[in-house]
């Protein structure tokens, strides 16, 4: 079946069956930023934005996209540099499996829901890190969302 929907800024279209899992078809475009974790929507790691919300691509069939606005870890490097930065600067990643879900889902946030700590934490919850102390992670989406 043909889906159509809008990737990383730019118009797509793919001969794919709908019930294929996004994750697998976005991995298979060579968009290997994206990646599996839990694969049962569970930790994040598999995060893409859909019309601007995360969503978990390991959960998500790609018939679902179809004229959509599609972000993978790949454009949201290039749209927003700052954020890749703030990730960097505030050392947020150690073995680097949860960082592009993280980064994506730090991308999505409403900055002016999530005008506090607490808040930010919520936004941020459904991403897991079995490395780092979360500390990190939350310097930078909090730097992020000071600055968005
Ligand atoms: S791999 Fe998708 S939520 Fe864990
Ligand atoms: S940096 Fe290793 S799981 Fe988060």
């Amino acid at each position: 079946m043909k889906i159509t929907f809008s990737l990383n800024g730019k118009g797509i279209e793919l001969d794919a069956d709908p019930m294929s899992l996004a994750l697998d078809v976005i991995r298979g475009l060579s968009l290997t930023g994206t990646k599996e974790g839990c694969g049962v929507g569970v930790c994040g790691a598999c995060t893409i934005m859909v019309n601007g919300s995360p969503v978990s691509s390991c959960i998500c069939l790609v018939g679902t996209l179809s004229d959509k606005d599609v972000w993978t870890i790949e454009g949201l490097a290039e749209k927003k540099p700052e954020l890749i930065g703030l990730f960097v600067e505030n050392e947020g990643m150690q073995c680097g499996i949860c960082t592009p879900g993280q980064i994506v889902a730090a991308a999505a946030i409403d900055s002016v829901a999530a005008s506090s700590k607490e808040e930010i934490k919520k936004y941020m919850a459904g991403n897991l890190c079995r490395c780092t102390g979360y500390q990190t992670i939350l310097s930078a989406v909090e730097e992020y969302v000071a600055i968005d």
